[in-house]
């Protein structure tokens, strides 16, 4: 997500450690927490966490964004809406992730993920097998990891990657027309849906 630069932003995120976490902070509030802890990793402008936690209200949201212009308008819309169970996380995934335990998590979004086309940069998508192997570390037995995109290569190399790790895709659609009842449509999928792109979806369950 590209957005310009925001003077306000950096100022806004130090003056609201409530609304948007370090990583310190983050991995404190998940070690206490009682609630089932969802992640969406690339959350953007939070749209979709916001109407996942207003949707949830018995669980608990974290949207990790590494984005500083897009996670401080995130933490402005949850500062007027008030939800007490939304939270972003001001961070960059794969320096996260080692520190989050295992078996931790209830579910994990990757809504739109960058699509990183460049052969050299596939390192860098987020359904490569080296960001795979840790979310399946953390989450809980029969958790899910959710992921949509428009892009066909991203889909087929995400789905490649969890068939070679031997992963339970319980759910592969290319063509996912008509958004599920436990979902909400994030920013990107709003703008695709509206320009009548096709949205793939690939659900993970962690099976043991
Ligand atoms: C294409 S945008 C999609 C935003 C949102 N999920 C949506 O669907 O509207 C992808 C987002 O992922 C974030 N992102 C990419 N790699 C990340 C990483 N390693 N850690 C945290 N955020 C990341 C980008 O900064 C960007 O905001």
């Amino acid at each position: 997500m590209r957005l310009k630069n925001k003077k306000w932003a950096r100022p806004f995120i130090d003056e609201h450690p409530d609304l948007i976490l370090n990583e310190t902070s983050f991995l404190q509030a998940i070690s206490s927490e009682t609630r089932p802890i969802y992640l969406e990793v690339g959350s953007g402008k939070g749209q979709f966490l916001l109407m996942m936690g207003a949707k949830q209200p018995e669980a608990i949201f974290f949207g990790v964004e590494r984005a500083i212009p897009a996670i401080a308008v995130a933490g402005k819309k949850l500062r007027e809406q008030e939800l007490h169970n939304v939270k972003f996380v001001d961070a960059d995934i794969e320096s996260l992730l080692p520190s989050i335990n295992d078996q931790s998590i209830a579910g994990i979004y990757l809504n739109f993920s960058d699509p990183w086309p460049k052969k050299h940069h596939e390192k860098r998508r987020l359904t490569h097998e080296k960001f795979l192997v840790q979310f399946m570390r953390i989450l809980k037995v029969g958790a899910l990891l959710k992921i949509k995109t428009d892009n066909d290569e991203l889909f087929a190399f995400s789905q490649k990657n969890v068939e070679k790790l031997q992963y339970n895709i319980i759910l592969s659609e290319y063509s996912y027309s008509t958004p599920a009842s436990d979902d909400a449509m994030s920013e990107y999928e709003q703008n695709f849906r509206a320009s009548n792109k096709m949205i793939h979806r690939l659900v993970i369950r962690k099976d043991k």
